[in-house]
């Protein structure tokens, strides 16, 4: 195949790409920078521009897959590429959702209004603007051929956001000499994470494919403590898990979801237990392949080493975590 990616030189459109050298395409990226994978052809523009694809749009494409995130760049996209190119896949989220409280909702489920504007400023637009690029690629390339792929959080190694990293590199790394970890106690939040390389490769083979659809793509949905059981046996921890009330957590300071002084993955509103726990059914029928959560666990533990990537970008510093084990014990 000829498969534009529009991206490529960040961590889920470099995966595409990748996946498709390996597989024996011939593959463009379409991106400012410069970090896409060996055997790649590289085309560089700012899709800011409205003259960005110029270059591309007279050549013919088997796919597009786009992971933008910006209304004007995919109506530019779709505009400049809907009679040259067959399929248009659009990488979108979860987060296109007017609700994250149900659980095991489908891709019927309602949606936020689009954004109104055609740039999305703050990241609350987030969202509508994911929702405003679905509706340009479904009115420019019709249905049957438009792939609308929802992802869920993705993970795995190279993970930017250290969500994935985080649990296998405390346990692997504890803070304290008595290897104790500390963990929110959340027995009933449910996580799911599909490994970046999964979602290459499925989107690929639909890539290939002959019909459009639109699929939440998500990781198999498991409770909190089990992602933490099986983070302690990739990495052959046996020492205390200490797991410690969320109300007292937040009251610490601890932090949800991302970022720095987070328990990375974790969320205590029950308004958003259903966004880790959404339907896949029509992606896992539409050959989307999970592999296991201890797989991709283990593969972030060898390859997104401490040190190796620099500190850990999201979560407790060792200090961090040693202070709060401290005043926890009291
Ligand atoms: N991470 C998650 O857990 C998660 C969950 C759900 C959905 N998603 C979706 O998954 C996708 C992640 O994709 P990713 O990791 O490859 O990329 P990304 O971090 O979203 O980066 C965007 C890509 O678009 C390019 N780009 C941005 N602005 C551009 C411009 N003005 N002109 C040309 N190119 C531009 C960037 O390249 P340059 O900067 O080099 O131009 C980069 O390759 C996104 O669609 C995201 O919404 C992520």
């Amino acid at each position: 195949m000829r498969i534009l990616v529009l991206g490529g030189t960040a961590w889920l459109g470099h995966t595409i790409a990748a996946a498709s050298v390996r597989g024996g395409h011939q593959v463009t990226c379409l991106a400012r920078g410069t970090g896409v994978p060996p055997g790649v052809r590289l085309v560089r523009a700012d899709r800011d521009q409205d003259s960005a694809l110029a270059e591309v749009a007279t050549e013919r494409w088997d796919a597009v897959i786009d992971v933008a995130r910006q209304p004007a760049h995919v109506r530019r996209a779709v505009r400049d590429l809907r009679d040259t190119a067959d399929r248009y896949l659009f990488v979108s989220t979860g987060n296109v959702y007017a609700s994250q409280a149900e659980i095991g909702a489908d891709e019927d489920a309602e949606l936020l209004p689009p954004l109104s504007t055609e740039v999305m400023e703050a990241p609350e637009d987030y969202g509508p603007a994911k929702v405003a690029c679905e509706n340009a690629v479904i009115e420019g390339f019709g249905p049957e051929r438009s792939v609308i792929a929802r992802a869920g959080l993705i993970g795995g190694p190279g993970d930017p956001s250290g969500r994935t990293s985080y649990w296998v590199q405390r346990f692997a790394s504890p803070s304290n000499d008595a290897g104790a970890v500390l963990v929110p106690h959340a027995p009933h939040f449910p996580t799911a994470l599909i490994d970046v390389r999964d979602l290459a490769e499925w989107l690929l083979l639909l890539a290939g494919g002959h019909h459009g659809g639109i699929f939440n793509a998500f990781g198999a949905s498991i409770p909190f403590p089990e992602h933490i059981d099986i983070a302690r046996v990739v990495t052959g921890h046996t020492g205390p898990v200490v797991a410690v009330p969320e109300r007292w957590l937040l009251e610490q300071g601890g932090r949800q979801w991302s970022g720095e002084r987070s328990l990375p993955l974790w969320l205590v509103d029950r308004d958003w237990y259903g966004m880790n726990a959404r339907s896949t059914t029509r992606a896992i029928a539409a050959g989307l392949r999970l592999r296991p959560l201890r797989e991709t666990l283990a593969d972030t533990a060898a390859q997104d080493l401490p040190g190796v990537h620099g500190p850990l970008d999201a979560g407790l510093t060792d200090d961090e975590e040693r202070s709060l084990l401290d005043t926890f014990a009291g």
